[in-house]
């Protein structure tokens, strides 16, 4: 187990650059470096490494990390093996401290391994490492079953699985028995065992303390994460029976959320095809890819988030979403339609097709084959069809109150669009479908209706927004800003605002790391937020400190973002005294509404 001091020291005393340029050799670019990256194929540099903050960041595919997370992405080292090369490097030797693992030791290949800080610190606390590894032993098991069980098999077999197929996907089988894993694991009733395992999902613990397998009788699906970890199973029934799928539970290494079935297997694929098909279920994937196609992932059963989408848009500028034909499935498109707005460029493009009704990826390639399944491919519908299509079913155009409606319904979804040119166009549509004239269209989306003193506080939250990002920056930058920040000044807000969290997420991170605000250390913050459904936020704001350099005014920056933030929040205060009438308020409150207003 290595010390955690030791490896920021590690990080202090190696060059990230050095380290790199060892095996992707980087060019100068201003206060950078760049190179094409290594992580995804690309013509122009998009692979940028700072030298001041030490890490590195594509703007093109999205990797991020530190030179330790650079080892281990590119030569496929585990945590400890990048450890040590690294400090074999600088000619140091590694320290190891024997013991339990606690949360100041490093031991395993994922850099979460010391960051379990939100997770509790605890000796006894499950590291994701020892969530990995049980998930692993289970899949090993449950595919040794897979091979002894008659009935699983014949079931697999009138799916049209192959045994090859099934391999490649790990599948296997959970018997019927209700203890099975205790043959798996050798301490199964050892509390530290018992507490993996439930975490993990893979046993129930029930009110008498009594253990038992989640998934039993079920053909199992491992689940992987981006790096190929098993993160989490689906399990199916063999019969038909409720629930037909039964999931892990979400836990610090799997959210249903950010996951996709079979993307890490895809990457290449996806790259290669430069697309991505998105179905909805398990067996549509493996048909598909029995098949003879690859590019394709599947949701677990839920919604495609703007997480979702972001992941896929950084391999491939194509995503064909490919749903059931029914209303389920025009519903769940329509959700991924709404959630990719935001994130759309132009120059990406997002497709939308619907089988047949009844049909679904995996009936229908079965079926008619792969050249009858992609020509359908071929024919699916664009975004910009696909928006007004559903946004006009059901309405009159033909009356005025029809195409009003539609203005209305448009106009919320439009402004979420950022790609200018795809904005344009869609706009351009709309005028016609609502024969308005451009001009009076762009007037009709750019009024907002909002009572005056509502005003007032949606500006200012929405400025807030930004504000908060600025000081994540900052605190991203150089953590000592921390201690100069008065956190009373951070309005609380209901909304849920994931960089409110990540604010809250970093005071966290840095009360139990006093020492990273201390020595000025100089590396990736993100980086430790390996497991934590914000990282990718914190690491998109994260590299946006690649473009300051030394002349960048942060104590300058950081004063204005601390008198904003007053000034909100003596508006906000303002707002809520003249809220009530005049004579409702306290001496003391009109007081306090003069020095508000005359400090304003
Ligand atoms: P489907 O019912 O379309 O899945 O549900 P499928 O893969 O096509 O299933 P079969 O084997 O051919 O009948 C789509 C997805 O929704 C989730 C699963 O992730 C499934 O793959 N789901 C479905 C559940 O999580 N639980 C359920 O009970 C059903
Ligand atoms: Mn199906």
């Amino acid at each position: 187990m290595i010390p955690q001091s030791f490896i920021h020291d590690l990080l202090n005393r190696v060059d990230i650059v050095d380290t790199i340029d060892h095996h992707v050799p980087l060019k100068k670019a201003g206060a950078n470096f760049v190179a094409c990256c290594p992580f995804h194929n690309e013509k122009t540099p998009s692979f940028t490494v700072s030298q001041t903050k030490q890490f590195y960041h594509c703007f093109g595919c999205g990797a991020h990390g530190n030179a330790i997370s650079f080892l281990i992405e590119y030569s496929g080292l585990s945590f400890v093996e990048a450890v040590q090369s690294l400090a074999g490097y600088a000619g140091i030797e590694v320290p190891v401290q024997s013991g339990k693992i606690s949360s100041e030791s490093a031991s395993s290949n994922d850099l979460s391994q010391n960051q379990e800080f939100n997770q509790g610190h605890g000796n006894d606390e499950v590291s994701s490492d020892e969530l990995i590894n049980a998930m692993q032993m289970a899949t090993h098991y449950y595919r040794e079953q897979l091979k002894h069980s008659g009935k699983a098999i014949a079931y697999l077999k009138t799916r049209g699985i192959s045994g090859k197929t099934a391999a490649r996907f790990a599948i296997g089988y959970a018997p019927a028995a209700w203890q099975n894993l205790e043959a798996v694991f050798p301490d199964y009733a050892a509390e530290k065992t018992k507490k993996i395992l439930a975490q993990a999902g893979l046993i129930i613990i029930n009110d008498d303390a009594k253990q038992y397998d989640r998934f039993r009788d079920r053909i199992m699906f491992p689940i992987l994460n981006q790096k190929g970890r098993i993160v989490g199973f689906g399990g199916r029934v063999l019969a038909q029976e409720e629930p037909k799928y039964l999931n892990s539970p979400e836990t610090v290494l799997f959210g249903k959320g950010r996951e996709l079935y079979n993307f890490f297997s895809a990457r290449r694929a996806i790259r290669e095809a430069n697309c991505v098909i998105v179905v909805e279920g398990y067996m549509d994937v493996i048909a598909l890819s029995q098949h003879g196609i690859d590019n394709v992932v599947a949701t677990l059963g839920t919604a495609t988030t703007g997480i979702h989408i972001q992941k896929l848009l950084r391999q491939t500028d194509n995503i064909i979403f490919c749903f059931d034909g029914d209303r389920a499935g025009r519903k769940a498109a329509w959700r991924a339609l709404e959630n990719s707005l935001e994130l759309l460029t132009d120059g990406k493009y997002l497709g939308f097709l619907f089988l047949p009704e009844g049909a679904d990826p995996d009936s229908y390639v079965n079926q008619f084959g792969k050249e009858s399944f992609e020509k359908q491919i071929s024919q699916a519908v664009p975004l910009s069809e696909f928006f007004f299509k559903e946004l006009c079913a059901g309405l009159k155009l033909q009356t005025s109150e029809g195409r009003a409606k539609l203005v209305k319904d448009a106009k919320p979804l439009l402004q979420r669009i950022v790609a200018p040119a795809l904005s344009l166009i869609l706009k351009r549509r709309l005028a016609e479908l609502s024969e308005l004239a451009d001009k009076e269209l762009e007037t009709l989306l750019q009024i907002k209706r909002i009572p005056e003193t509502k005003k007032i506080g949606g500006n200012e939250r929405k400025q807030a927004v930004t504000l908060y990002r600025r000081l994540i920056r900052i605190l991203l930058d150089d953590p000592s800003y921390v201690t100069k920040l008065d956190r009373g000044l951070l309005v609380k807000s209901d909304a849920k605002n994931e960089e409110i969290a990540a604010l809250e997420a970093l005071f966290e991170f840095f009360d139990a790391h006093p020492n990273l605000t201390e020595n000025n250390s100089v590396f990736s913050i993100a980086g430790y937020f390996q497991n934590n459904p914000l990282k990718a936020l914190l690491e998109s704001i994260e590299c946006e400190t690649l473009e300051w350099n030394h002349s960048t005014a942060i104590e300058s920056e950081f004063s204005d973002i601390l008198k904003k933030l007053r000034l909100m929040q003596y508006k906000e205060r303002i707002t809520e005294l003249q809220s009530k009438s005049l004579n409702m308020l306290s001496d003391e409150e009109k007081k306090e509404l003069q020095q508000l207003v005359k400090q304003q």
